[in-house]
């Protein structure tokens, strides 16, 4: 089989990813290997897609190699994606499947995000494996990694293909027109919204303009698809070292000084290929200057969305996910379908105005307290590289809840176990759910009118 890998690591050939690709090459002598690095191509690949397609066309099986950036695949991957389907390259019925490493946070959306592109591409999908970065050092991920390939090899033969999750809703969408009155401005809280509006995007753009009509709060466009990147992130980690990023267009001192300055950052855009374009994934990757640290815990946020996000299961999740890892409240998410599209706006702006008056938070749910649980692992171990995470960390008492930590409770559980173990104690039915109550009997006791 001829099996092309599409490398979609910022890295290229120093990619931890690549190298499970490269070692499966080595045992599967039955098979030939070919290779297109995007990352250093990309602007190339913008000009002329000749030789992609030419590697396409020969191939019976395309990899999609790629490290899992910021809940999605890195801005090459997603860039290369948006000029594929631009190009007009024939990938129907095409075998293709993925295959990423990462510290398995947000790998789901990623390879979601993926799927959802390769369908979209015509192409016949295969599960693909979501790879911890040092899986292939162990014996058990190789052959977790041989299983995969033998399951896909089989799964061609069988022809066996996965189907569409959600459903693609092609709802026709009213084009949006601005009809919200200005209100009266307070500067007391501040409002950045960051887009990626095309400037012909008349209906986004208004929008945005209701949306700024509606806030009782000033607040600030920030359009990042007008920023002067000098391209996405290169995953060198320089900046864990100094906070600086290797890239010299600036982008660091404008996010924290403009973007990040705002009590609040609210994001606009319409949906394109499961996400947007890819110029909001050059934003999102290229805030990994500030490593780890949820810079913006703490400040409500709220999203305007153009498009059927009703039909994008994957998005939905996603939303909730970086509002929940980044401890800011999500006020609202303001759409333009179902022709409600003033009173989204108005109720989302309300919404964030009130949380911003009364300092609103909320409990991390699941998203965001397993996302951050890997990140307190991570960065625990890493201590020693990434000195600004660990420091910012402790300051916010990430580190509070490791298990070794809480002397006490370790000590009253053992104590509680042993009671429960004794002759007589099972029978004395509610003694468990009382024993566990009375904590919060103490709140409650002590709370006031
Ligand atoms: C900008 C950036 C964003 C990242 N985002 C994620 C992420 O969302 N989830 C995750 O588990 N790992 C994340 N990582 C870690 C990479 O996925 C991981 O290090 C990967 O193995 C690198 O593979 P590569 O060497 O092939 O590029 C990120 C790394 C960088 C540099």
């Amino acid at each position: 089989m001829n099996v092309l890998v599409i490398n979609g690591s910022p890295k290229g050939t120093n990619s931890i990813t690549l190298q499970s690709m490269l070692y499966l090459e080595k045992i599967l002598s039955e098979h030939d290997f070919s290779y297109l690095n995007i990352g250093p191509k990309l602007r190339m690949l913008e000009k002329d897609m000749a030789e992609a397609e030419a590697m396409i066309a020969e191939s019976d099986l395309l990899v999609f190699s790629y490290p899992v950036y910021t809940f999605l695949v890195p801005y090459q991957m997603h860039r290369f994606i948006e000029i594929l389907k631009e190009s007009g390259v024939d990938t129907r019925n095409k075998w293709a499947t993925q295959f990423s490493t990462s510290k398995h946070f947000y790998d789901i959306t990623a390879h979601r995000f993926l799927k959802e592109n390769m369908l979209d591409l015509g192409m016949k999908v295969l599960p693909g494996l979501s790879a911890d970065m040092e899986d292939l050092l162990l014996e058990k991920g190789r052959k977790e990694l041989l299983d995969w390939w033998k399951m896909t090899e089989f799964r061609i033969e069988e022809s066996i293909s996965e189907t569409r999750d959600t459903p693609s809703n092609d709802t026709e969408i009213k084009p949006y027109s601005e009809c919200i009155p200005k209100e009266e401005k307070s500067s007391e809280f501040r409002i950045s919204i960051v887009t990626n509006a095309d400037r012909n995007d008349i209906p986004l753009l208004n929008m945005i303009a209701d949306f700024r009509n509606a806030l009782c709060f000033e607040s600030t466009v920030y359009n990042i698809r007008e920023y002067p990147f000098s391209g996405g992130c290169l995953g060198c980690f320089s900046c864990a070292i100094n906070g600086k990023c290797i890239h010299k267009d600036k982008f660091d001192d404008y996010l924290r000084s403009q973007i990040q300055n705002a009590d609040s950052i609210v994001y606009a855009f319409r949906i394109s290929n499961h996400f947007t374009h890819s110029s909001m994934k050059c934003y999102d990757d290229r805030q990994f200057c500030n490593g780890h640290r949820t810079v913006t815990s703490g400040r409500p946020t709220a999203y305007i969305v153009a498009g059927n996000l009703s039909s994008e299961r994957n998005l939905q999740d996603l939303i909730e996910a970086r509002a929940s890892v980044g401890g800011n409240f999500l006020s609202g998410i303001a759409t333009d379908e179902n022709n409600t599209t003033p009173q989204s706006l108005k109720n989302t702006a309300d919404s964030l105005c009130y949380a911003l008056k009364n300092s609103i938070e909320e409990p991390k749910n699941f998203f965001g307290v397993g996302g951050s649980k890997i990140f307190r692992d991570l960065i625990f171990e890493m201590r020693g590289l990434m000195k600004a995470d660990h420091r910012f960390y402790k300051a916010q008492g990430f580190y509070d809840d490791f298990p070794q930590k809480h002397r006490k409770k370790i000590l009253m559980m053992k104590f509680i176990g042993l009671l429960l173990s004794m002759p007589g104690a099972s029978k004395k039915k509610g003694l468990m759910t009382k024993g566990m109550l009375m904590p919060y009997q103490k709140v409650l006791d002590s709370a006031n009118k």
